[in-house]
């Protein structure tokens, strides 16, 4: 344990404290400390989003993030997306629109689409295209991701 650093966090409004190794990412702790394995594991660069989870507020590539960094912070993931079983309605939105093909790369879709529509509840088509630029969707079903989040914001609650 001397090699470990004790962190505490507040995942999808629960308090969790853990100790973690200094060169363990925010992204490895969620998966393998947490059993959260919504945030996939995919380029571990920056490059695709599919990590994605929301940092106090704010969206972030969680495997560019040591989980020492955000000791104390608040950490949202696709897990906490959910209510009393049901999926949201941004999450309902993709289910409808066929928006998850292989589904690899939708949790850090939702993410980072739930994070623009707390902060612009009705983005234009530009705005939803700017806010889900860092998620790649190798099944190139971008068209369908993009309506999905266009329906969500018709809506009238997230
Ligand atoms: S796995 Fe983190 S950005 Fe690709
Ligand atoms: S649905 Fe397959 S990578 Fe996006």
């Amino acid at each position: 344990m001397s090699d470990t650093i004790p962190i505490q966090l507040t995942v999808n409004g629960r308090q969790r404290s853990l100790r973690v190794a200094p060169h363990h990412t925010l992204l490895d702790v969620l998966r393998d400390d947490l059993d959260l394995t919504g945030a996939k594991e995919c380029c571990l660069v920056g490059e695709c989003g599919a990590c994605t989870v929301i940092v106090d507020g704010r969206t972030v590539d969680s495997c560019l993030v040591l989980a020492v960094e955000v000791d104390g912070a608040s950490v949202t993931t696709v897990e906490g997306l959910a209510r009393d079983g049901s999926l949201s309605p941004l999450q309902q939105a993709f289910l409808d629109r066929g928006a998850a093909q292989c589904g690899y790369c939708i949790p850090g879709q939702l993410m980072s689409a739930h994070a623009l529509l707390e902060t612009n509840p009705h983005p234009s088509l530009d705005d939803v295209q700017e806010g889900l630029a860092g998620n790649l969707c190798r099944c190139a079903g971008y068209q369908q991701i993009v309506d999905a989040v266009l329906a969500a914001a018709d809506g009238a609650d997230r």
